[in-house]
């Protein structure tokens, strides 16, 4: 049974939701444990059925797993304060946006976005079979790109690290403080009827 916080004990939403929603967050206590190669598939799975402009799927997902030829590739792009608790994930990814329609070749303005709507999916799956997921930017771009032989027509949007749960005890002190639930500004701070006016 893992030590980290339960987050439904920490979080509530002030409009019903689903529990999903709530449970999902970004804990750095990982386990060290693997996934079976189905747990990884079912949460890429999730990702697939994100909507996209044209259904142009711009997403592509790039991963390594511990214990593998690849993972000193993945691990060594990331900033250091990451890689001190990406030591135990199971699997680091790398997320990728292709650029350009596939159809015309034209620049697609919402590659990022329609890529962020697969990677909340592949972090809810997550979330629902009981692993945890991790967004991160600190890493470096530029060394993604030539390093994993990325393409010019894709972006490289984020990393993430996924893996099973852990003991928070396991994290230097300094994380440790940091394994707390985030709250949410609230909903009516994020959405204006009519034109701009935060
Ligand atoms: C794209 C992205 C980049 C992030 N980069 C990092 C990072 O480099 N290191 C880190 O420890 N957390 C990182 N985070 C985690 C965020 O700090 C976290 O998602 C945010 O505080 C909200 O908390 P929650 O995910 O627990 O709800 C990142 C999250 C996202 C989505």
């Amino acid at each position: 049974m893992s030590n980290l916080p339960h987050p439904e004990d920490f979080r509530k939403a002030d409009y019903p939701i689903e529990r999903l929603f709530i449970r999902r967050w970004s804990p750095r206590a990982m386990s060290g444990e693997p996934l079976t190669e189905e747990e990884l598939l079912r949460v890429f799975e999730a990702a697939r059925w994100a909507p996209s402009t044209y259904n142009e799927q711009e997403w592509r997902f790039l991963y390594a797993r511990r214990d593998t030829p690849h993972w000193p590739l993945f691990f060594d792009l990331l900033i250091e304060a990451n890689q001190v608790w990406c030591q135990r994930a199971a699997v680091l990814g790398v997320v990728l946006a292709r650029m350009t329609f596939t159809r015309n070749g034209k620049p697609n303005p919402v590659h990022l976005y329609d890529t962020g709507s697969a990677w909340e999916n592949l972090a809810l799956q997550a979330t629902a079979m009981g692993l945890v997921s991790h967004g991160m930017a600190g890493f470096d771009f530029e060394k993604v790109r030539t390093v994993l032989r990325v393409p010019d027509e894709f972006a490289v949007a984020a990393m993430f690290a996924l893996g099973r749960p852990g003991d928070p005890n396991d994290l230097p002190p300094e994380l440790r403080e940091r394994e707390t639930l985030t709250g949410r500004r609230p909903v009516r701070e994020s959405i204006c009827e009519g034109p701009f006016q935060f």
